[in-house]
């Protein structure tokens, strides 16, 4: 397992031409204008060394296997020098794209098996999940006419796309509760950044309400009661000290 965490961590899938990196940059704007500081990163990529495994893989067709060892190798990489310190800083880590791009491209894309995919990630991640993933989902037509770049995987055409997208649908179903599924294009880059942040303080608040120690019914608190005004969502998380539930 991966060392414990301070901080959290938000990924962001979807296929092609979704326009991923145009949320990551509003959510990363709506996040540190309410003081939280943040770490946007990609995959695959994140560090130097994992950008020139990217080059690999994006430069020429290869055995899929190969493919998804790069990945997981460029992940892994990623994982160590950028968001396990970035995570122990108490930062919020905004990764286009993680482990669900690899079950959804080289899983349902590729048809390799999906097990053996999680088997790899859980390596290459020391077993570390996201506290959320944000699928922003497009239709796969109208997002290939709207991809800027033009990559091997573009190329793949809507079928391959369309695959990945129930790829993406597979991995959600599997663990549903840190899901958020976003439709693309459905309003301002700045609205849905702001469903993201939503979701994600009220993940927050929901983490400090199980950490909160329970008092038993009949034990009287020696405290004053408190006439202050709530902690709301917009007071936003504790930045720091806090442990996450999971490890
Ligand atoms: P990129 O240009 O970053 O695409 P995008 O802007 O759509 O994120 O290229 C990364 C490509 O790598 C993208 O087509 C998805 C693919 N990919 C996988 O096939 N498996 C993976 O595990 C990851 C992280 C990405």
């Amino acid at each position: 397992m991966a060392k414990r965490k301070t901080g959290r961590f938000i990924t962001f899938e979807g296929t092609e031409g979704a326009g991923k990196s145009t949320l990551i940059a509003a959510v990363e704007t709506a996040l540190v204008r309410r003081g939280i500081d943040c770490v946007r990163t990609r995959e695959p990529g994140g560090n130097p060394t994992a950008e020139k495994i990217r080059e690999v893989i994006l430069s020429s067709a290869m055995n899929p296997w190969t493919e998804l060892f790069l990945y997981e190798a460029a992940r892994a990489e990623h994982l160590a020098q950028t968001i396990l310190p970035a995570l122990a800083a108490g930062k919020v880590v905004l990764c286009d794209r993680f482990t669900d791009s690899s079950l959804a491209y080289q899983g349902q894309g590729r048809g390799l098996p999906w097990k053996q995919i999680q088997a790899l990630n859980e390596i290459a991640t020391q077993g570390l999940e996201p506290d959320l993933t944000v699928w922003l989902d497009i239709d796969p037509a109208e997002g290939l006419s709207h991809a800027r770049e033009i990559t091997r995987f573009e190329k793949e055409g809507v079928i391959f796309q369309s695959r990945v997208r129930q790829g993406f649908a597979r991995a959600r179903r599997e663990s549903p509760a840190r899901w958020l599924k976003l439709q693309a294009r459905s309003a301002t880059p700045e609205a849905l950044a702001e469903k993201v942040v939503e979701a994600w303080l009220k993940q927050q608040a929901k983490i400090a309400s199980k950490k909160a120690p329970r008092r038993k019914p009949n034990q009287k608190s020696s405290k004053k009661i408190r006439t202050g005004s709530p902690r709301t969502k917009a007071s936003g998380p504790r930045k720091r000290g806090g442990s996450r539930g999971r490890s």
